[in-house]
């Protein structure tokens, strides 16, 4: 069995541990001991991507928010199925997420943070949602584990009421508000209907077609 190796870490503002790992050409970042994603598993990470570009490919200049980077199968995801006249913003809360994405994980987003429809914000995705109103055709949400978060106490704020309405805001009419989870969550998804959605919920493989399915929120502005 090969061992794996730490490729480098970083402290998060609350203080645990991110770290990168590297196994032959598999990688990992984990928070603490826990793994917060595989570069081998990521077929939901990539639906999330196609599903919210293919839901706003037909509109003129669509523009685009992510939240977070992680290893960018989101983001080339999303720039395959976006036209080319595409705004995309990419919002990534951890500096050294970013340095790994132009380092050993390039390769994961296709060398998406070079394509020119691309704009990295190095901050909280939920600062830019709050700031916004009517800006985006589509707000693409992978910031933790879901509704239950992992990384950062404070994401719990983007899906509560109050965070699903500053996205509401945020969304041109008929926008898409995209969120992964590692689980379906029926109260979270009344939530967002409450606020103002009209909602799809997607089960996706995590990997391949078969085995274990994580779970993506396709929910459109009314
Ligand atoms: C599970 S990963 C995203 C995976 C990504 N969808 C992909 O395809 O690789 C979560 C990312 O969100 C970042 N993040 C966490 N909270 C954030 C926030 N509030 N704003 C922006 N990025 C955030 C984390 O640092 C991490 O890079």
């Amino acid at each position: 069995m090969i061992p794996w190796l730490l490729i480098d870490k970083t402290t998060l503002v609350g203080g645990e541990e991110m770290s990168l790992h590297r196994r032959d050409d598999e990688f990992v970042i984990r928070v603490g001991r826990q793994e917060l994603m595989n570069s081998r598993m990521h077929g939901s990470e990539d639906a999330l991507g196609e599903l919210a570009s293919q839901a706003i490919s037909d509109r003129a200049k669509p523009r685009m928010l992510i939240g977070g980077l992680g290893m960018g199968f989101t983001l080339a995801a999303a720039l395959k199925a976006l036209p080319t006249d595409a705004e995309v913003i990419v919002s990534e809360l951890v500096p050294a997420v970013v340095e790994w994405n132009r380092g050993p994980l390039s390769s994961f987003s296709a060398g998406g943070l070079d394509d020119p429809r691309v704009e990295l914000y190095l901050g909280d995705v939920a600062a830019l949602i709050g700031e916004a109103s009517g800006d985006f055709d589509a707000i693409v949400l992978d910031v933790d584990n879901g509704p239950e978060g992992l990384t950062q106490d404070t994401n719990d704020t983007l899906y509560t009421p109050a965070g699903l309405q500053a996205a509401h805001r945020a969304l041109r009419p008929g926008g898409v508000l995209a969120i992964w989870s590692v689980s379906q969550d029926a109260a979270f998804s009344r939530r967002v209907k409450k606020a103002g959605f009209s909602v799809t919920e997607v089960p996706v493989h995590a990997h391949g077609s078969r085995g274990r399915r994580h779970f993506i929120w396709l929910a459109q502005k009314k």
